[in-house]
């Protein structure tokens, strides 16, 4: 995503939780485009950083137009299994994050007059067998995003949601292969996305273009989230 939007022009503020990624991600930006990254060691779920992160970055760039919240963590187990920190940390990370990474844009948007905002769900959103904490978040920010699409729809803030399907990042890598096979079976199209799939999906929920399109959730699946396709 971040190099999609380098492409059309964008300025880019980056932050992660793992300094080496996210250094080794700005660095190869830096190198392929010729448009400022700065990029800072922010975790999402302590909202004092994402204040200090949002301000630093207005000052800097002087607006933030759209804010991509996209980090989210996995702690797959059946539901007697899950402990209060895997509990915790998932809804705190996918959701929480996106709260207070939205909640710190807002104003600064509202008052422009301008802003998307575009936040990860999940295909499992509707429902996933082991994952109670990771749906939850994640059908929080279908929520999320439809409360604020509401708050932002008369100060040209729309706010959207992407669903993405099985997509080849390092999260699904860490997933055990037979599991990632069984998924990959019942996808239609019967193949992985790509995360260029993604980009170009929030490219177009952070264009202009978009300007009309407000509170949906995007699914980008290979067609997994229509149900069966066994024949
Ligand atoms: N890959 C898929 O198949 C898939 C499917 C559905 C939804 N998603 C969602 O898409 C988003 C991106 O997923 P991905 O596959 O690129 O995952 P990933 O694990 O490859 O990347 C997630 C990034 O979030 C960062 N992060 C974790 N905790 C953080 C925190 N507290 N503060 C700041 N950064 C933090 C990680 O360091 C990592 O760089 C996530 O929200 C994920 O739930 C992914």
């Amino acid at each position: 995503m971040a190099h999609r939007f380098a492409a059309e022009g964008a300025s880019l503020a980056m932050i992660d939780v793992n300094p080496d990624t996210l250094a080794a991600s700005a660095a190869a930006l830096r190198e392929a485009h010729n448009v400022p990254v700065a990029h800072t060691v922010v975790d999402v779920t302590d909202s004092a950083q994402v204040s200090e992160w949002i301000t630093a970055t207005e000052r800097q760039f002087g607006a933030v137009d759209v804010l991509v919240n996209n980090a989210g963590i996995i702690r797959d187990n059946r539901v007697e299994n899950i402990s209060d920190d895997d509990w915790r940390s998932v809804i705190d990370v996918s959701l929480t994050g996106a709260f207070n990474c939205a909640r710190a844009a807002f104003p600064g948007m509202r008052e422009r007059k301008y802003g998307r905002i575009i936040s990860f769900s999940s295909m499992s959103w509707r429902g996933n067998f082991g994952q109670a904490n990771y749906v939850a978040a994640k059908a929080g920010i279908v929520g999320l995003t439809r409360a604020l699409a509401l708050e932002g729809a008369r100060d040209g803030v729309t706010v959207n949601a992407i669903a993405p399907g099985l997509i080849e990042t390092p999260m699904l890598a860490s997933m055990n292969d037979a599991a990632r096979d069984v998924l990959t079976r019942k996808v239609p199209m019967r193949h992985t996305g790509d995360p260029s799939d993604i980009a170009e999906g929030a490219a177009f929920l952070a264009s202009e273009a978009a300007g009309y399109v407000t509170g949906v959730v995007l699914d980008i699946d290979g067609g997994i989230s229509i149900g069966s396709s066994i024949r």
